[in-house]
């Protein structure tokens, strides 16, 4: 949530920075704002609103030439999305500008403070109080850089703290904790940014700050302490993806692109993860054989999409491994003080790897002795770092802030990690192993097919585009697609949309299905006999009362043909690996139906993509 850019070079700053915000604003949208230092001063310009408005504002009045800037683009958290609240907020004396991520938790205290001295606050941000901390750590003769780690010992809470002095020019000062911040390295130039999306324009060379960091770019250096001013250590890499990947690409959204990418996204994540005779070889779990064999439970905690994924993860890694595995939000998890310690493995998923509610839980589960394995799409984010183990899921930049590609690689990745356990833990023969990842290489192809089909898919969008409600029902593996098919339905086209085990449609909400109301079920395959004839039964029930039913199952399924008013063809996949097919059509189809209705698909309203606060 928000999106934070820092620029010193010789290239013009504003361009920079404003290039950098367009590639961060999934981050947040709410409003967007630029500061330079030129001729001795600080300028700045602010605007509530998309990206565009602040564009429109700098075209009008434009800033003096500078190579040194900061920029954001805000989620609101404290106070409304207007312009006084917007960033970079500037300090009494006009000395300092600062822009921020995350959340000061103890602002009110500090704010109290800066009154009882006469600074008083111009918005209802808790950001400004940073502001004016470090400009009357300035004003008081101190150097911006310690300035800033004076007042970041005194902050409580989350944040990534961006700043610039007037009279410090070819400086830009920043610090982190618990939110996201990157150095891009250049030549002759260096950059700052909440990810590598801010600068994969100028620079592929990227440095991972750790926790309570505090970093200085110039022009020609990038240099780290910890908020003591002592050298600190952080992380250099190399992005491997360019900027075509953070382009639309001819598509009419990212989403619409993230969705198509999918085949591409499976095949890379399976990639080099397995041997020729079907053994996996997750050699980038940084955690002993010995220590995973010894493992007795498994927790699996995520928000949202991720949470779903994790939903989908329970059941063949139980079904592999025979290892009771719970699933749980990763915002409630620490709150009700889970039974966790050393032989439960939680295994923390996030495609952003910044989600404040998992990253704390993640912290709860190994204070109580927990080992965490992270799957995670984004190298260089926090949650994999503060983690024992990772699995990276190989989607590429995914910029839509509805999930798609992440969603699909994430369920990919816990089946690559059930069978690996099933693996050392000797839970499935090597023949059983090798069948199922001999499957899962088929999937980039049959995700492809659902693709080739959408069409069906996309008519159903225009022609559903007034219902008021639709709803999502599956069975097993098909549960949480129905879950998630609800949630890219309420997410994009803010219409009421829910997701049900069809099993539980009798026990209450079979109430609300009347004529006309749009029920998608998710049909496994004929394989597992039972599930398949319950879930066609479950769908007679509900056109008995009127519904149209929207039905996802096997193409040839002539069982379910006569009760489907639609019917929509997957390919042939075993129950366990549906998800990765059936997930497909709902994704097309909220694209659609969002688009139908002019929404603004890859930034719907009130969200933002990485959620980084609780
Ligand atoms: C929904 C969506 C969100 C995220 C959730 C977790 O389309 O994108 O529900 O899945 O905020 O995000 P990550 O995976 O970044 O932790």
């Amino acid at each position: 949530m928000c999106g934070i850019v820092g620029y010193v070079g010789t290239q013009s700053a504003q361009n920079v920075v404003v290039d950098g915000l367009r590639r961060l604003e999934y981050r947040g949208y709410d409003s967007a704002g630029v500061a330079l230092v030129a001729q001795g001063q600080v300028a700045s310009a602010k605007k509530e609103g998309k990206l565009a408005n602040l564009e429109a504002e700098l075209a009008a009045h434009p800033l003096p030439e500078s190579g040194t800037g900061i920029g954001h683009t805000r989620w609101a958290t404290h106070g409304a999305p207007n312009d006084v609240n917007a960033h970079p907020h500037v300090s009494r004396s006009g000395r300092v500008a600062l822009v921020h991520n995350g959340i000061i938790e103890n602002f009110a205290a500090l704010r109290t403070e800066l009154e009882a001295e006469g600074i008083t606050a111009l918005s209802e941000t808790d950001t400004e109080v940073a502001a004016q901390l470090l400009g009357r750590e300035v004003d008081n003769g101190a150097d911006i850089a310690e300035a800033m780690r004076t007042v970041c010992r005194r902050l409580e809470g989350a944040f990534t703290l961006v700043a610039v002095d007037a009279q410090a020019p070819g400086r830009v000062v920043a610090a982190r904790r618990n939110s996201p911040l990157v150095v891009g390295v250049g030549e002759g130039e260096n950059f700052l940014g909440s990810d590598v999306a801010a600068f994969i324009e100028h620079t592929r060379e990227a440095v991972e700050l750790g926790q309570d960091q505090m970093v200085e770019i110039t022009a020609d250096s990038w240099t780290v302490t910890d908020f003591d001013g002592n050298p600190a250590d952080a992380t250099p890499y190399h992005v491997d993806w360019d900027l075509s990947a953070a382009q639309k690409d001819g598509f009419d959204w990212f989403m619409r692109k993230e969705i198509h990418e999918q085949p591409r996204a499976l095949a890379d994540t399976l990639l080099g993860r397995h041997a020729e005779d079907g053994s996996l070889t997750l050699d980038e779990i940084r955690m002993p054989v010995s220590e995973l064999r010894s493992i007795q439970r498994i927790v699996i905690i995520g928000c949202g999409t991720a949470h779903y994924a994790g939903m989908v993860a329970k059941y063949a890694i139980e079904h592999w491994t025979r290892i009771p595995c719970e699933v749980e939000l990763a915002s409630e998890f620490r709150y009700r003080d889970p039974i966790v310690g050393p032989q439960t493995l939680v295994v923390a998923i996030s495609q952003s790897g910044e989600t404040a509610d998992t990253l704390m839980a993640i912290r709860y589960a190994q204070e109580q002795g927990s080992k965490v394995l992270a799957i995670c799409n984004t190298n260089g984010s926090t949650i994999p770092r503060e983690s024992d183990a990772v699995i990276y899921t190989h989607a590429g930049p995914e910029i839509g802030v509805a999930s798609t590609k992440g969603f699909l690689t994430q369920v990919l990745a816990c089946y690559l990690l059930g069978l690996y356990l099933a693996q050392i833990k000797n839970t499935k023969f090597g023949d059983e192993i090798a069948a199922v990842v001999a499957e899962l290489e088929t999937m980039p192809a049959k995700v492809q097919e659902v693709l080739d089909a959408q069409q069906r898919v996309l008519d159903l969008a225009a022609a559903f585009a007034d219902n008021p409600s639709v709803l999502f029902l599956g069975r097993h593996a098909g549960y949480p697609v129905a879950l998630e098919g609800a949630l890219k339905l309420k997410e994009l086209a803010y219409i009421h949309a829910e997701g049900f085990a069809a099993g539980e449609l009798k026990h209450g909400p079979i109430a609300v299905i009347d004529k006309d109301l749009p029920v998608f079920v998710v049909v496994p395959p004929r394989g597992r006999d039972m599930l398949h004839d319950k879930t066609v039964s479950n769908i007679q029930e509900i056109r008995a009362r009127g519904a149209q039913t929207i039905v996802l199952a096997e193409a040839d399924d002539d069982t379910v043909a006569p009760y489907a008013d639609v019917l929509i063809g997957l390919p042939k996949v075993s129950t366990l690996l549906q998800p990765l097919v059936a997930t497909v059509p709902l994704q097309l189809f909220a694209c659609e139906l969002a688009t139908v209705k002019g929404h603004d698909v890859d930034q719907p309203r009130n969200l933002a993509k990485s959620v980084t606060v609780e």
